[in-house]
């Protein structure tokens, strides 16, 4: 099952890839263009695929699809290359390979990430989209999950805990994770059902279950997982004295709480029957996984 959803994701990552490369050619070949094309590649693409088999569920075809997809990557990994940053969290490695302001440097990464939230909003305004009411809904959508009370919001929580005086309680921690991490996943999932006309709520329902789950497992990763196979530096949330769902709970009781969100996330799903099931696989995988 895992293997399925981590074959369904290579090949999402693959097409969504040729949308990007083909959008950035009349970018030419500036050191920070080569920083984007950098950045863009080795993701698993999760989001992009979320955007995509939400889309299928509603009955929206790849060829329109796959820009919001493209767009989603690009503004992750807009996220990721600042998120990487000395003033952030200063690391060295990202998807098995130097991080952008190392390879390059400082105002490169700064710029790279800035145009890679840009080009997101412009994948977003190609007509390829959709009817342009559609295409407000998902720009603005993006704009509001990508800043001051999406994941921008959920980052700066995240610093200000970093030197806070008492730890986070788990409330808090679930509304910072919501925010850093859930709403661009939120975004993904509710974008098909914009597509298609649909109603979104089970979609964000799914999303916000699958959200939390994710960054639970994103934080087990961090204390038990291997840094070859994350392609990142891991051991870093307690030495930053951070606190996560697993300084909070513990290792187990984080497991369990991650698979409770997983049952919740397929059940949001019932609706939608047998032809979600792809999407509960994604749910289970992204506690699975190893990276
Ligand atoms: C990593 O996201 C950052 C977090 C939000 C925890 P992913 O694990 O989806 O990163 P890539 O895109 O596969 O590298
Ligand atoms: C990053 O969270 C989340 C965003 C970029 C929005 P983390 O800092 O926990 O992600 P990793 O562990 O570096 O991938
Ligand atoms: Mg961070
Ligand atoms: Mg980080
Ligand atoms: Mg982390």
């Amino acid at each position: 099952m895992t293997d399925a959803v981590a074959g369904s994701l290579k090949s999402a990552a693959g097409l969504i890839q040729g949308t990007l490369d083909e959008a950035m050619r009349p970018m030419g070949k500036l050191p920070v263009v080569e920083a984007m094309r950098y950045a863009l590649r080795g993701g698993k693409a999760l989001r992009g695929f979320l955007v995509l088999e939400t889309a299928r569920l509603h009955g929206v075809g790849v060829e329109q699809a796959i820009w919001p997809a493209a767009a989603i990557e690009a503004l992750h990994a807009y996220s990721l290359v600042h998120d990487d940053l000395p003033c952030m969290d200063d690391d060295d490695m990202r998807r098995g390979q130097p991080t952008v302001h190392r390879k390059w440097d400082e105002a490169t990464a700064v710029l790279a990430g800035d145009a890679l939230q840009t080009l997101a909003f412009d994948l977003l305004a190609r007509p390829n989209v959709g009817p342009s009411g559609v295409r407000v809904t998902l720009i603005a959508g993006l704009a509001r999950a990508a800043g001051a009370q999406g994941m921008v919001r959920g980052q700066a929580l995240d610093i200000a805990a970093e030197t806070a005086e008492k730890p986070l309680t788990l409330d808090e921690i679930t509304t910072l994770q919501a925010a850093k991490t859930g709403a661009l996943i939120g975004w993904s999932c509710e974008a098909g059902a914009i597509m298609g006309g649909a109603n979104a709520g089970a979609m964000r329902h799914y999303a916000q279950a699958l959200g939390l789950a994710f960054q639970i497992a994103d934080d087990i990763l961090d204390v038990e997982g291997d840094a070859d196979v994350a392609g990142k530096a891991l051991r870093k949330d307690a030495a930053a004295g951070k606190a996560t769902f697993v300084s909070l709970l513990g290792l187990d009781a984080a497991r369990e709480r991650a698979q409770a969100l997983v049952d919740e996330a397929c059940a949001a799903l019932d609706a939608y029957g047998h032809r979600a099931e792809t999407l509960r696989s994604v749910a289970r995988f992204v506690i699975a996984r190893q990276n």
